[in-house]
């Protein structure tokens, strides 16, 4: 790539970089002062008048996680220019540096404006009892959520990991059919805290163990953020290494504002090839990136047909590669395709959850799901007291 080539690409990439304060781009707000990028180096100068701490810190990860396949973080060196004062950041270390327009002496105060739906930050509670947090969903209903959920879970556990499920799915909690404890009650602890039920030495939670299928879906709303909450922190999660939440489809307030609340390590969105919008998976994965979520990558369900007397054939019967072109797009990772297969369909319907099936053990299912849950571990390779997920995860911005 030539050196002017690499600039352009470098400012094109740059341009989708967002204000976390009212999600538009830096650029849209005429903020982008200067962007010098050459083969070693790269500088992004902008204007953060009116953008606090934190949200500072969001744009200086979205640009390093923006151009990480072009420069390392120790040759990013990002300037900002106020009114009152500068300072930079360059890579991982930050120095307060008087800039020529500047008066180091007055500095800005830093507003803390509140953005449409709050910023991530210091309310963000972890999750006692579990080391990492997992959340898994997708813009649209019934393309497989809870059924990657709940074999990623499966598959992690095959791996030797400890694993729980969180079922967040208010409107169609599917999990106790899934994992065959549709009539199971959970119990308390002498703390008051809600044991979670055991299903295949998986432990779970969901609000189908609380309500009744013919309950009103009307009453559920008012319940919502309260239920996440109580199920995040009032669950008493023991000694697990990954807790996966099954969110409801969609990526509205009701998505956002329970991910907020919660310091979840890693998002993945699961598509179909068929499903896959790239302007709404754009928007699922925003809703993430607003709140300062990483996006661990994409799941394609449903890949290609799998005959059970033809096991190495290929139907595409959704058409092929339809997730994987929107990740490269999107500047995402594809963490798996999965095939489709009756097999699967009929061991979730009966409660017995595939994964947990060693007679399935080596067919293409099995292993796509093995592959993703060996994609997704990787992500936290090592990372276990810092506070990202390294390895091959990207962010995205738009
Ligand atoms: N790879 C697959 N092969 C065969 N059947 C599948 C596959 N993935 C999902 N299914 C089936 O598709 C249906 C929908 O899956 P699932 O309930 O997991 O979707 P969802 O996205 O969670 O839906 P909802 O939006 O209702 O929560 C289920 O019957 C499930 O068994
Ligand atoms: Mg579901």
């Amino acid at each position: 790539m030539s050196e002017n080539n690499n600039a352009e690409n470098i400012t094109k990439l740059l341009g989708v970089i967002i204000n976390p304060n009212n999600g538009k781009t830096l650029k849209e707000e005429g903020r982008i002062v200067e962007i010098k990028a050459d083969q070693n180096e790269l500088l992004f100068k902008y204007k953060r008048d009116g953008i606090t701490p934190e949200q500072k810190r969001m744009i200086e990860t979205s640009i390093t996680s923006a151009v990480a396949d072009f420069y390392p973080a120790e040759k990013i060196t990002v300037l900002t220019v106020s009114e009152n004062s500068a300072d930079v950041f360059t890579g991982k270390t930050f120095s307060k540096v008087e800039d020529k327009k500047s008066t180091p002496a007055q500095a800005a105060p830093s507003a803390q404006i509140k953005t449409g739906h709050g910023p991530a930050g210091a309310n963000k509670k972890r999750v006692a009892g579990a080391k990492k947090v997992i959340a898994v969903s997708s813009n649209k209903g019934g393309v497989g959520k809870s059924t990657v959920a709940v074999n990623l879970a499966f598959a992690l556990k095959n791996l030797g990991k400890k694993v729980g499920i969180l079922d967040a799915d208010i409107y169609g909690p599917s999990m106790p059919m899934l994992l065959n404890k549709r009539d199971a009650k959970p119990g308390a602890t002498p703390e008051k805290k809600i044991l979670p039920i055991d299903a295949y030495g998986i432990p779970f939670i969901s609000f189908g163990l609380f309500i009744s299928e013919k309950d009103p879906v009307i009453w559920r709303g008012p319940m919502l953020g309260g239920v996440l909450n109580q199920f995040l922190f009032d669950v008493a999660w023991e000694g697990l290494d990954y807790l996966i939440i099954d969110l409801p489809p969609g990526t509205g307030d009701m998505q956002l504002s329970m991910v907020q609340a919660t310091d979840i390590d890693g998002a993945i969105v699961v598509s179909t090839p068929q499903d896959i919008a790239v302007l709404d998976t754009r928007k699922g994965l925003n809703m993430f990136t607003q709140v300062k979520i990483p996006v661990l990558g994409m799941v394609e369900n449903m890949s290609y047909f799998v005959p059970d007397d033809a096991p190495t054939k290929k139907y595409f019967i959704f058409g092929e590669g339809g997730v994987k072109r929107a990740a490269e797009e999107l500047n995402v990772n594809l963490l798996a395709e999965i095939p489709l297969e009756i097999a699967l369909r009929e061991a979730s319907d009966k409660g017995f959850p595939y994964m947990n099936e060693k007679k399935y053990e080596g067919r293409p299912v099995w292993n796509a799901y093995m592959n993703l849950a060996k994609n997704v571990d990787q992500c936290f390779n090592g990372t276990e007291n810092s506070e990202e997920p390294k390895g091959f995860f990207k962010r995205l911005f738009s």
